[in-house]
């Protein structure tokens, strides 16, 4: 493959890929038409007012329409939303150096250019989500405060390190399959500026599954070698990935409040089943194989059996002690602190305007008196 060109990922059968798309298109209609209607408000303001805030915010979310950032909601809704959003934005961000450390040797010109839209893509991904943390009152200067002090977490997958290029295709094919698999139903997110960001991160997430699966294809199909790394990365990223679904429902302690507010709308075991599920069939179309030695087609479930990655290890990472944990944290501080002069100079010029907009302002008003 290298220095060569691939084949056209439309001839490239990916079972499950197009049905999450179609996912995401009805939930962009349904995001219209919720719009387009309204709920009795029952008034919020004289004796009673908390009550009836109360009413109207249950009323919203049980005639699935959004809440939005002028709307009342109760202090732990918007904590939690704060919290699952900056956690989201800060994974975007850290997850630019796993693959932006193979910017510089991806093996052809083409593949450079792919991948440097694809990490580009994720800036752009996390921009949307601090932006909508915003309009819940949470600026980006603290956000961003809190990921580099390590007050606030970032998914977990990031602290893997990408040891070859086939690591590209596995993040691109597990990494970011999983992470639309969570996110296609946060596009229907009680919460409007959410879900219309993840309608839009989902489309992209959609090109960068295709883009990771049709380097692992290219690969599984070149020389022995060639094919070896494909499977070894695979290998290395499936539980991992698996594990980006969270604890089991069992142990998990966001969920059951999450799910009461439509903020999230599926169980983590659930998903995590539907991304097995998705990807037992693409790994024949691509011919690797899963390193799970129980995976077998379930037919009494109409489901893939799999072994559960191993949390204990999903917590120590979590934690921490992941094997690049310090190292990705030590790099978003560094460009963070490399890049105070750009932020000082957008101040400085910002300030410049705004004393330049008052002074026409005073001329104009010393000339109309
Ligand atoms: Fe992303
Ligand atoms: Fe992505």
């Amino acid at each position: 493959m290298y220095g060569s060109d691939f084949e056209d990922p439309e001839t490239v059968g990916q079972p499950g890929a197009s049905a999450l798309l179609d996912e995401v298109e009805s939930a962009e209609r349904d995001l219209h038409e919720a719009a387009a209607r309204t709920v009795a408000t029952g008034g919020s303001t004289g004796p009673g007012a908390d009550a009836a805030l109360q009413d109207y915010f249950d009323a919203v979310i049980a005639a699935d329409q959004k809440i939005e950032p002028r709307d009342w909601m109760p202090g732990a809704y918007r904590k939690g939303l704060i919290r699952q959003i900056a956690q989201h934005a800060h994974s975007e961000i850290i997850g630019m150096q796993p693959e932006g450390n193979w910017i510089t040797r991806a093996p052809s010109l083409k593949r450079k250019a792919i991948l440097l839209a694809k990490v580009q893509d994720e800036a752009g991904h996390g921009l949307y989500l601090y932006a909508a943390a915003e309009t819940l009152g949470s600026s980006r200067d603290e956000l961003v405060e809190l990921l580099i002090t390590g007050r606030q977490k970032y998914s977990s997958i990031f602290n893997y390190p990408t040891l070859n290029w086939a690591d590209v295709g596995a993040i691109g094919w597990l990494v970011d399959g999983a992470a639309i698999v969570n996110q296609v139903p946060l596009c229907r997110c009680s919460y409007g500026p959410y879900a219309r960001a993840m309608i839009r991160i989902c489309k992209e997430e959609s090109f960068h599954q295709r883009q990771g699966f049709e380097i692992l294809y290219t690969l599984a199909r070149g020389t022995a070698a060639q094919r070896q790394m494909a499977q070894d990365a695979v290998d290395r990223w499936w539980y991992p990935s698996l594990a980006m679904f969270g604890p089991p429902d069992s142990d998990s302690t966001h969920s059951e409040q999450s799910m009461a507010w439509k903020i999230k709308r599926f169980s983590n075991d659930d998903l995590r089943q539907r991304f097995v599920d998705m990807c037992a069939q693409q790994a024949s179309v691509l011919g690797l194989s899963i390193p799970d030695p129980d995976l077998r087609w379930n037919e009494e479930r109409g489901a893939w059996d799999y072994r559960q990655p191993d949390y204990a290890e999903l917590f120590r990472v979590i934690k921490g002690d992941g094997p690049c944990n310090r190292q990705r944290l030590r790099h978003r501080r560094q460009a963070h602190e490399d890049g105070a002069w750009v932020r000082d100079a957008g101040s400085a010029y910002a300030a410049k305007q705004a004393a330049r907009r008052a002074g026409k302002r005073a001329t104009e008003q010393v000339a109309a008196a």
